[in-house]
């Protein structure tokens, strides 16, 4: 049975983009792999985090995790600051990365605009995905198409630790997904729907309530040409929804072009505030009622358990290969 491993962090609610670009998929592959899901709580803290807050967000990403349908008895779910490994992968992956291949990465790029310093975590972010990947021997890393760079470096590391001490680490694999791999923003459609993004309505969050879901879709950008069709680069925001609709109902875009040939954006539309609020109904119930039982907290201890359980003879397999140790 393949491994995989991914991981989500825990920095406000998660959106549509999350679940259909990453979530969606975690829940599928349980059904053919050993599945391990981490809240990445030490990824968070790259940039200013409030301690409280944090802590509760790890906890909102537990709930959720468990919330779209994680099966914590088949599936590992933990919190990566649980787990020792992780810190001290970090640290040896770190002394075989080089800073040119890692100033090169775009979310470091964009994260730190070209100022001339910047928060040294968000420099090392890349290697410490790498030590959460390659410390569980995972097999396939399920994520959204913006971490395909990550992956690449995860990968780039693997080989170089292995041509130069010998086979240590599994070479991992990302999936990425085809349709709604990326799902771009509401008001904005030609950027990434994003947890950062200032406007509300950008984004349809998990939990949101039915009528900021209205509110959201009613008001998305779109264009004066009429015609649901799916053309990225002329009709952005038609798109988008077009993704967004068939990722929910199920239904092929070409099959929903079919069905709304003739009509306007606003029939479309309402349809499509009714397919995402049934498809987030079950979810945010079921969210409310794991959130708030004692049983979250000893999901994660479990989880953590585990995950410790696979992550410490790797680790000596890695202290055997670099001399670490006595
Ligand atoms: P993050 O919120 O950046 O920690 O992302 C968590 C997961 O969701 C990662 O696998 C991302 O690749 C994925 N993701 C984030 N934003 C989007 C988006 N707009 N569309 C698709 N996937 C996304
Ligand atoms: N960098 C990922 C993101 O922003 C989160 C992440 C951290 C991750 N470690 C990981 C994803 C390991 C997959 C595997 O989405």
């Amino acid at each position: 049975m393949k491994r995989v491993f991914s991981g989500v962090q825990p920095t406000g609610n998660l959106h549509i983009g999350n679940y259909l670009g990453a979530l969606k998929q975690f829940v599928e592959l349980q059904d053919e792999s050993e599945c391990i899901y981490c809240v990445v709580d030490m990824h968070s803290i790259t940039v200013p985090q409030d301690p409280k807050e944090l802590k509760k967000h790890t906890l909102d990403i537990a709930a959720l995790y468990v919330a779209v349908g994680i099966d914590p008895k088949r599936s590992i779910i933990f919190a990566q600051s649980e787990v020792a490994g992780h810190a001290e992968l970090n640290w040896v992956l770190t002394c075989s990365s080089y800073t040119g291949e890692l100033s090169r990465m775009t979310q470091y790029k964009q994260k730190s605009r070209g100022e001339e310093s910047a928060p040294a975590g968000l420099f090392m972010y890349p290697v410490l995905m790498a030590a959460d990947i390659l410390l569980y021997d995972t097999d396939i890393v399920p994520v959204g198409d913006d971490q395909k760079q990550h992956i690449e470096l995860t990968r780039d590391l693997a080989i170089r630790v292995n041509n130069k001490y010998g086979e240590t680490f599994v070479v991992p694999e990302g999936r990425f997904l085809k349709s709604g791999a990326r799902i771009m923003s509401l008001d904005e459609p030609t950027a990434k729907m994003s947890k950062s993004a200032e406007s509300e309505m950008s984004r349809i969050s998990l939990l949101d309530e039915p009528s900021k879901i209205k509110k959201a879709i009613m008001r998305a950008t779109t264009d004066s040409e009429g015609g649901v069709r799916f053309d990225v680069e002329n009709k952005p925001g038609i798109s988008n929804l077009l993704t967004i609709y068939s990722s929910f109902s199920g239904k092929d875009i070409a099959e929903i072009e079919k069905d709304y040939e003739g009509r306007g954006y606003g029939d479309f539309k309402k349809d499509l505030v009714t397919i995402t609020v049934d498809a987030l109904a079950p979810i945010k119930k079921r969210f409310e009622e794991v959130r708030n039982s004692p049983e979250l907290v000893a999901i994660l201890k479990d989880g953590a358990e585990r995950a410790n359980a696979i992550a410490v003879p790797v680790m000596e397999r890695v202290k055997e290969r670099f001399g670490l140790g006595i």
